[in-house]
């Protein structure tokens, strides 16, 4: 029986797994210059059976599916040990309407800008520390800058020790090498070595985030707290859902923490690294920081993540046997929206490896193109506080530093650790003071 799958490599699984998890970036092109714009493959645990997508046509059939046949929790499993299965990422139908419901009023476009000063100050802060003449390794502050700002979005006013006890624990926590992984599919491993530490380190914060919750709920003032735990504690009095247990808490918790860092901290480093490159476009990024003007400094953004997409795709399992892109494909297949091959398209992006931001001032980008942050009833929930944390990030550090690469240093690199694409010398850039 022909098989109902698209064409795609023989190679064993295992392999295929590995070389998307750790070199997609030339496994994903090379397989669509092979076998055309759909493909498919095998890369367990995350799929026994992907189908690859990326032409606008079908990317939009995909997003605008209904979601009880396509499950994005259900896609998203593998995140399953960390994020906790009440975890936005990995709930479906009912559960992430409700969910979701209870957690967009957070990230509201109101919320949004009562969370600017903050972002500012703590930006402020950390640019403050930076020596001119000397190199700074960006995406390692990136990092700990977001994660300082989405603890205090998420927590609000809490004690600094708490957050210093977490910082360096939710580092640990999203540094998963593939041996850790292992563990997810063996959890006998987990009494063992990495795997051991692994679950210890996620016991500590677990009981730090319950201290948290604990403590919050026995607060007075929770109607005049702005931060996420104060609001999530609060839901369900106006829209009449049932309030949120501890166990949905922590998880919800855990993954806005972790899905709202490492992304935004790569997103800036790309950012700063290929404004470092072109001292023309860092010159106009500096007006606009100087002047106000924040189209131009999410321009710079946005196509800093167009040519290096932060997170690679989405992931989709089909409920039911259905047609998607003209195949018919089986109930249980992945389907997959590659980020990093519709970014790509020549027929997108004209001259795609050049970092032009200008496309996303001149309404160049057309719809179902441009997908960092996925799409449909699904779409990442932080894509408008990520826009708004970079802009004013760099906003700070363009006002404050003008860029550059020490010469002869090497390009950078595309480089997937744990789920982000981050740059492999982790940009370092020398900044001298304006
Ligand atoms: C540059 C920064 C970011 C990028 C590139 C990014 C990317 C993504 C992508 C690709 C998805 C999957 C969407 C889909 O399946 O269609 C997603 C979902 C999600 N993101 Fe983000 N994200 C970023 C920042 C953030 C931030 C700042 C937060 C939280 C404050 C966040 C929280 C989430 C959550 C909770 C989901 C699950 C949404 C759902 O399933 O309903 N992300 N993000």
């Amino acid at each position: 029986m022909r098989s109902p799958y698209p064409p795609g490599p023989r190679w064993p699984a295992a392999v295929q797994s590995l070389l998307f998890q750790r070199h997609r970036a030339w496994l994903l092109p090379t397989m669509a210059r092979r076998y055309g714009d759909v493909f498919a493959l095998r890369v367990p645990p995350y799929a026994d059976k992907l189908v690859v997508f990326s032409r606008p046509e079908h990317i939009k059939e995909i997003f605008a599916a209904d979601p009880t046949d396509l499950h994005a929790g259900e896609g998203n499993q593998v995140l399953g040990p960390v994020m906790g299965e009440h975890s936005l990422l990995l709930v479906d139908e009912g559960e992430h309407a409700r969910a979701r419901r209870l957690l967009m009023p957070a990230f509201s476009g109101a919320a949004l800008r009562g969370y600017r000063d903050l972002v500012a100050e703590l930006a402020k802060a950390e640019v403050d520390r930076w020596n001119t003449k000397t190199e700074v390794i960006t995406l390692d502050r990136m990092n700990a800058l977001t994660l300082e700002v989405i603890m205090r979005v998420v927590f609000g006013v809490t004690d600094q020790h708490t957050r210093d006890q977490l910082a360096p624990r939710l580092h640990r926590m999203v540094d998963i090498s593939p041996i850790v992984l292992l563990g997810w599919v063996i959890p006998g491993l987990y009494r063992f070595g990495p795997w051991k530490r692994f679950n210890h380190n996620q016991s500590e914060v677990d009981a730090l985030l319950y201290a948290e919750i604990a403590h919050r709920r026995r607060a007075t003032d929770l109607g005049e707290r702005t931060d996420v735990l104060s609001r999530l504690l609060q839901v369900g009095s106006e829209t009449g859902d049932a309030p949120l247990t501890d166990a949905e808490l922590r998880d919800q918790l855990i993954t806005l923490l972790l899905a709202g860092h490492e992304t935004t901290a790569a997103a800036l480093s790309w950012t700063l690294y290929e404004l470092a490159r072109h001292p023309g476009l860092q010159h106009d990024g500096y007006v606009a920081a100087r002047d106000g003007d924040d189209k131009f400094l999410e321009a710079l953004l946005k196509e800093s993540m167009r040519l290096h997409p932060v997170i690679a795709s989405t992931a989709r399992k089909l409920t039911r046997n259905q047609e998607i892109g003209g195949w018919q494909l089986p109930a249980g297949t992945v389907v997959n929206t590659s980020i990093l091959l519709a970014h790509q398209r020549s027929e997108s992006y004209p001259d795609r490896w050049t970092y032009r931001p200008s496309r996303f001032l001149d309404n160049e980008v057309e719809p179902n193109t441009w997908l960092p942050f996925g799409g449909g009833v699904r779409r990442c929930i932080g894509a408008g506080f990520s826009l708004m944390e970079g802009t004013v990030v760099l906003r700070e550090v363009l006002t404050r530093y003008s860029l550059a690469l020490r010469t002869g240093s090497e390009p950078e690199r595309e480089y997937v650790r744990n789920i982000t694409n981050v740059p492999r010398r982790r940009a370092r850039i020398v900044v001298a003071a304006r």
